[in-house]
């Protein structure tokens, strides 16, 4: 214990104590910039995985238990640890994934998940599992609701959520419901109407999709207790020194504002959820930083007659349940405000932020989009703030108006020494009328574009009294609208005209430039108008009046969704459930659930072990003078910096054409380029390094986007093109010939693990060691070698497993095994990074933006990488499922100053489809044809050619299309869609019907190839390895079944470690969904031999078993060891002659989705999807639905809310979860039908009769486009606008709404001035 420097009477202790899963834990002066993340993996906790370090994917969800004296109550809150600072958790119980349950011993929750197939990667799993336990130790009973609701703040890129779902409502109050079960389909998850079984073993699970599954019951009883000690804590004022900061725990107001008065420059943290982002994104240093997490007077509140006191410093989910409370407490119509900050808290971040963050980090903090400041600055009249008065030493204490609190953009009014104690939230008075909105790209745990909080007071006969009116997101700071809360007062509520005014005076009032920070100046002037129209129509519901012909129907609310349900049909026949066909769950299901998985970045440190930083290009593109890394050098803990001078081998290298280099020499060619490397004791230690390298550019001109690349005739070399039939024939002999454009934007992998990579020199024969997280171990191994400058045969790759992959980790994992190779090298010591989620996305690439317009064009980026692949696929899928008899089709490859575009699930291939179905719509909607009839009407049919010249066979389209327009009763339908949409004005629905077919085998020849090890050991256990890499796809599981069903021997024998270069050379990498069709055979192939060489003893002794068989065998000195190969057959194209066979076979299917937009904000939500994928003979149905559900969130997320934005410098706007979307558990269809196809397949070659499975689903997403598109469709013939539309993909918010062209969007059109450029960019 010491005193407070300033001489008062304050004691602090530098010790820090907590419980971490049930055992005690104290830390001397813990660094305070350490999360409480890094400390457990420090320890070896590595089961809670860092997904982005912003609190923004819930893969580092922990549980923190606290005990509240005053309530006497235990709280139990998920919170992210990549955001909570180590030291918030003193006195409190961590509980970490490995704390629940182990492989030995799951937790129900875990089991549960890994049962039902509901981890894949794995690497979103712990935190997944975490959140719903969460949920369970605040509540063994919740609905189904609640629990969708609990993993708000969690994202899963593999799954498509649906089985995560599923297990999940196994611990429902409504987890069963009594509809019938086919034999041959797994109905998943009730609907909310659904009546309970209450049973652990619900009978729905008990179908023969996932077997006899009887789970372990869930018993709140046995959870681990609260740690009694911990109910006695009496909290301490606490200080820590760390390298850079010093930070103090006051847990009463006076000792914090003693020491805001010693410390005026501190910053204060609560929930850490903003500072967090400024000290490791933005860099902001603060010397000096003050918890209040635990000062319980900024925690309290109070009901007063005419409002609701909260301390400011309550979290948000404490401030939701007193809201709750207050809106029970209070008379109706007192409680209008408390309903607006419900309304929008639920939707403000999730959970895990919510548990921590607090009101006054919003206020305080400012931010022109924060969700509760409009609320605020339109209905409450005073925030108290305190300071320490001198030289008295008491407290004093001002109200502060949210009308005077903010002064600029994320300023405010507060002194040094004052901080904001108290927020008054008044009742609302009769008459008084209130509601606030909010459009995000998602709507779930997404910051807003535009938000809002509204009040009028409503007089006699609806005279206005009062109005006020606030937007955020409309300016550097929330605003108010004075002249047009002035226009209405004394108006009447309700009259048209009134409105009409209202409208054209906000629009006038509240302006935005076309170049404003923040992008999207008509959207979000539309936004303005929008919630303005339906605050109109709320209010004029509540207090009576007819405002519309529409009648009750015209929904002008937000877009609400019911609890999601499912349905698989797996069509398997009985005969076809041995082990291969069997849904046995992913061999690794339950590591991952229990954080026992291992990924690269969870190995335990190696003795001497440095960690690399890598030195990237701040420009886009520009001539490098000066690299200047002497200050960094000095830095205590560096060990060596790096660059393309310190390669002992070739820097280049490349995928195809070697036309990269390892560090940028002279030229820079990308934001995001690697420069050098920086190698340190610490990642803390090599960042802050890395930012004090210097380097003198001069830069270049810079073309970022297709049509820059277009206009200066930059491409990297590619000159192919497919044709068939006589175009200029076809265009004379045509009745109509149309012209168009389709514009598909990026997307971004997202796998929820980043790179990662560990390189071990082994300086003794000059050997490297590499554990990396690709797809590619081959070309790591080889390039490693080539860079180095030493045989491949001296270089090693192993891949235990990926958390995630998708094609991002084909060929741009490899960059950063290089730098690093270098760094070990020199320094004979093994280096390590997984990079920052930011990092990742700058230098990894993406899918590529495309463009289609007549010739294809897709923008590459500033290396050709696997780009003219890509857009071979895509050239080749342009037909999608049509015969087209005269066509033709050329490809270029943009060169453009971005990163360097790369595969990505689907290869081009969706691209190409989508060109195609745009154009089929295009067509629709100007013959005025439906456009299901259209796509049937020109179908291939067996037999038939397509444009590259490969004869269809197996060709199930027409049918299985037929099956989803049955099984979705698409025809009634169309109807129903017809009828709502004209009797709804501000909602349209749409309905959509997309058939695809995809290509299997790489377009590269000699990748068709695959080899594999197998060997039996005497004691009868097996062990495969084969070239592909695990990354969620179940690949490793297939494998095992195939061994197993071949050697004739339980599964539970056979056993995989890992890919590795030396047991398997020149593998492929794990791409093109044909992993399964290779490797699998070469496993069997493998098996096959050892089964012939053990036919002898097998027939000699058939009672024996296979141990004693593999005895026999080996002391007759027969070799158990085998390898098989094999290349698959047929296949070859020669581009010159556009001879050949292009692909194996087609993986085929088709999807009926229907939609419903919001016309005012441009939200939508998925009704219904039906989906009927043609998957042949599954080697295991469960995985392959798996593969079909995921693949299809993920193309819906790159069709929908997935944008890739660039700044006009060349830098990433969406570099991390919180400006780039994917789907989250409540961006699915609400009800999401998924069948297997059943047909007969003469021709199909493939191991088991199976078909790949990875990628052909993706574009299916799609159907969610069109049908948006159908939706957006209805809403212009609303507007009698009937002329045709070309809607760019992905259909954002904003897109959908300034599609739909009305009076709001016209009146908010923001003209582009001559000088003016665009603050974001689609490339
Ligand atoms: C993933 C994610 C999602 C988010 N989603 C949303 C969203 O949907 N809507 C939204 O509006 N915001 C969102 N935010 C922003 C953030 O969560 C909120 O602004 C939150 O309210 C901040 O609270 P905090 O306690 O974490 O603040 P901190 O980060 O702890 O502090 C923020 C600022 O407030 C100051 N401060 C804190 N307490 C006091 C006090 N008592 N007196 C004076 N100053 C004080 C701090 O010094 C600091 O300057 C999100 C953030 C993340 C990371
Ligand atoms: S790592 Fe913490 S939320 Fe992503
Ligand atoms: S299983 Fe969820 S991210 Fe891979």
């Amino acid at each position: 214990m010491a005193s407070l420097e300033n001489g008062n009477s304050f004691y602090f202790t530098s010790k820090l104590h907590f419980y971490l899963n049930g055992t005690s834990v104290e830390i001397d002066n813990p660094d305070p910039d350490t999360t409480l993340l890094q400390y457990v993996r420090s320890i070896g906790l590595t089961g809670t995985k860092l997904g982005c370090a912003e609190g923004g994917c819930g893969a580092c969800t922990v549980l923190v238990s606290s005990f509240d004296p005053s309530t006497d109550k235990i709280l139990h809150c998920s919170v992210n640890a990549c955001l909570a600072p180590l030291c918030s958790v003193d006195g409190k119980h961590v509980i970490t994934i490995e704390g629940i349950g182990n492989v030995k011993k799951p937790h129900p929750v875990q089991e549960r998940i890994a049962l039902l197939h509901g981890s894949q990667c794995g690497f979103c799993t712990p935190g997944i599992a975490m959140s719903l336990y969460a949920l369970l130790r605040n509540n063994p009973c919740p609905t189904e609701e609640e629990i969708e609701e609990c993993f708000d703040g969690n994202l899963c890129r593999c799954t498509g959520y649906r089985p995560i779902l599923d297990a999940a409502k196994t611990f429902s109050k409504l987890s069963g419901d009594k509809n019938e079960i086919t034999a041959n389909s797994s109905e998943s998850n009730a609907s909310s109407q659904s009546n309970t079984c209450g049973r652990v073993d619900c009978c729905k699970l008990n179908n023969n999709f996932n077997g006899e599954i009887k789970f372990k019951e869930y018993d709140a009883t046995q959870e681990l207790i609260f740690p009694p000690s911990l109910m006695n804590y009496q909290p301490r004022l606490l200080c820590f020194s760390g390298r850079k900061t010093k930070c103090y725990r006051p847990v009463s107001l006076m000792q914090l504002l003693h020491l805001k008065v010693k410390y005026p420059e501190a910053k204060l943290v609560a929930g850490n959820t903003e500072v967090g982002i400024e000290t490791k994104f933005k860099r902001l240093k603060y010397d000096v930083q003050i918890y209040v997490g635990d000062i319980s007077e900024l925690k309290t509140w109070e009901f007063q007659e005419d409002g609701l006191t909260i301390g400011a410093n309550i979290s948000l989910s404490a401030f939701q349940s007193v809201l709750k409370k207050a809106c029970k407490h209070y008379q109706p119509h007192q409680i209008q405000i408390f309903e607006s900050l419900l309304a929008n808290l639920r939707w403000f971040a999730g959970n895990q932020i919510r548990n921590v963050a607090s009101p006054a980090g919003n206020i305080v903090t400012g931010s022109p989009i924060s969700d509760l400041n409009p609320i605020f600055l339109s209905t409450c009249k005073k925030f108290v703030v305190s300071s320490l008065q001198e030289p008295s030493s008491s407290k004093s204490s001002r109200d502060i108006s949210p009308t005077a609190f903010w002064t600029g953009y994320r300023q405010n009014c507060l002194s040094k020494n004052e901080v904001l104690e108290k927020i008054f939230i008044p009742c609302s008075t009769r008459g008084q009328y209130v509601r606030a909105y909010k459009q995000a790209k998602r709507r779930d745990d997404d910051i807003a574009i535009v938000n809002s909080g509204f009040s009028v007071t409503l007089g006699d006969g609806n005279v206005v009294q009062e109005a006020a009116f606030s937007f955020g997101g409309m300016s550097g700071v929330s605003v108010r609208a004075p002249e047009s809360e002035e226009f209405i007062l004394g108006k009447f509520w309700g009259e048209e005209a009134v409105l009409k005014g209202l409208l054209k005076k906000l629009s006038e009032e509240l302006q935005l430039g076309f170049s404003a920070p923040g992008g999207m100046a008509t959207y979000r002037r539309s936004l303005v108008g929008g919630f303005m129209y339906k605050f109109w129509y709320d209010v004029s519901k509540s207090v009576g009046i007819k405002t519309t012909d529409f009648g009750d129907e015209d929904f002008t609310g937000i877009i609400e969704r019911s609890v999601s349900k499912g349905l698989q049909i797996i069509g398997q026949t009985e005969e076809e459930k041995k082990i291969v066909g069997s849904t046995i769950p992913h061999t690794s299901a339950m590591k991952q659930v229990t954080g026992e998985a291992i990924y690269t970045d969870d190995m335990p440190k190696f003795c001497g072990e440095l960690y690399g930083t890598l030195v990237l290009s701040k420009v886009a593109r520009a001539k490098i003078l000066k690299i200047d890394a002497s200050k960094a050098l000095e830095q205590p803990g560096i060990h060596g910096f790096y660059t393309a001078e310190d390669v002992p081998g070739n820097n280049k290298w490349g995928p195809v054409f070697h036309d990269e280099e390892v560090f940028a020499s002279d030229e820079v060619n990308c934001v995001g380029q690697i420069i050098g490397l920086i190698v340190a004791d610490s990642q803390e230690i090599a960042k802050e390094a890395a930012d004090l390298v210097v380097i003198e550019y001069e830069v270049l001109p810079h073309i970022l986007t297709i049509e820059e690349a277009i206009e200066h005739n930059s491409f990297h070399p590619f000159d192919k093109s497919l044709s068939t039939g006589n175009i200029e024939k076809g265009f004379q002999e045509s009745d109509h010939v149309f012209e168009g454009e389709t514009r598909i934007g990026g997307q971004e992998h997202f796998y929820l693990e980043t790179n990662a990579s560990l390189v071990i020199p082994k300086p003794e024969d000059n050997e490297i060691e590499i554990h990396a997280s690709t797809q590619n171990p081959t070309e790591t191994q080889l390039v490693c070698a080539s860079v180095l400058g030493i045989m491949a045969n001296k270089v090693v790759c192993r891949v235990k497993r990926l958390g995630g992959g998708f094609g991002g980790k084909e060929s741009r994992s490899i960059p950063l095994t290089l730098a690093l190779s270098v760094g070990a090298w020199h320094l004979k010591r093994p280096v390590r990074c997984m990079l920052d989620r930011d990092e990742d996305i700058v230098i990894s690439g993406q899918r590529h933006p495309f463009l289609g317009h007549w010739k294809l064009y897709n923008n590459a980026g500033w290396s050709a990488d696997l780009s003219p692949a890509v857009m071979e696929r895509a050239m080749t899928h342009v037909d999608n499922c049509y015969y087209i008899p005269n066509f033709r089709v050329n490809g270029k490859v943009c060169k453009t100053n971005i990163h360097s575009n790369t595969a990505f699930r689907g290869f081009g291939g969706p691209q190409g489809m989508m060109i195609c179905e745009n154009i089929l719509c295009e067509i629709a909607d100007r013959l005025g044809i439906d456009f299901a009839e259209l796509r049937e009407m020109n179908f291939y049919s067996e037999g038939q050619k397509t444009h590259f010249n490969q004869i269809l066979t197996d060709w199930h389209v027409p049918a299985l299309y037929q099956q989803v327009k049955e099984s979705s009763d698409y025809v009634n339908r169309r109807n129903e869609i017809e009828n709502f949409n004209s009797r709804n004005r501000w909602r349209k629905r749409g309905l959509s019907l997309i058939p695809t077919k995809f290509g299997l085998s790489y377009t590269v020849y000699h990748l068709n190839q695959a080899g594999a090890l197998v060997l039996i050991y005497k004691d009868g256990s097996v062990l495969v390895s084969h070239g592909g890499v695990e990354m969620g796809q179940g690949l490793h599981t297939k494998m095992l079944q195939i061994a197993a069903e071949t050697l004739n021997v339980p599964i539970e024998d056979v056993h995989l470690m890992e890919t590795s270069t030396n047991v398997i050379p020149n593998t492929s990498p794990s791409a093109a969904s044909v992993s399964s069709d290779l490797n699998g055979y070469a496993v069997f192939n493998a098996c096959k031999t050892l089964v012939e060489r053990l036919r002898p003893y097998r027939e000699k002794n058939p009672e024996k078993s296979f141990k004693e068989i593999v005895v026999d065998a080996y002391l007759d000195r027969v070799n158990l060891s085998a390898n098989g190969f094999y290349k698959t057959p047929d296949i070859h194209f020669d581009w010159s002659k556009k001879e050949g066979q292009m692909f194996f076979y087609f993986t085929t299917g088709a999807a009926c989705t229907e939609v419903e937009i919001d016309t005012l904000t441009g939200d939508h939500t998925i009704l219904r999807t039906d989906l009927v994928m043609d998957i042949g003979r599954s080697i295991n149905y469960a995985i392959d639905i798996g593969q079909i559900e995921g693949a299809f969130v993920q193309g819906v997320g790159w069709c929908t809310i997935e944008e890739t934005l660039h700044f006009p410098n060349g830098h990433v706007f969406t570099k991390g979860p919180g400006n780039y979307k994917l789907p989250g558990f409540r961006d699915i269809p609400q009800d999401f039908r998924v069948h297997t196809f059943k047909g007969e397949y003469p021709n199909l070659k493939t191991i088991h009769g199976s078909k790949g499975v990875g990628e052909p689903p993706l574009f299916l997403g799609s159907s969610v486009f069109f049908a948006i598109r159908n939706a957006i469709k209805y809403a212009r013939h609303a507007n009698n606008n009937y002329e045709s539309f070309a809607l760019r993909s992905p259909a954002t918010p904003e897109r959908i709404r300034l599609a739909c062209e009305d009076e709001i969007v016209k009146g908010a059109h923001v003209e582009k001035k001559k000088e003016e450029k665009d603050w974001i960019l689609g490339v």
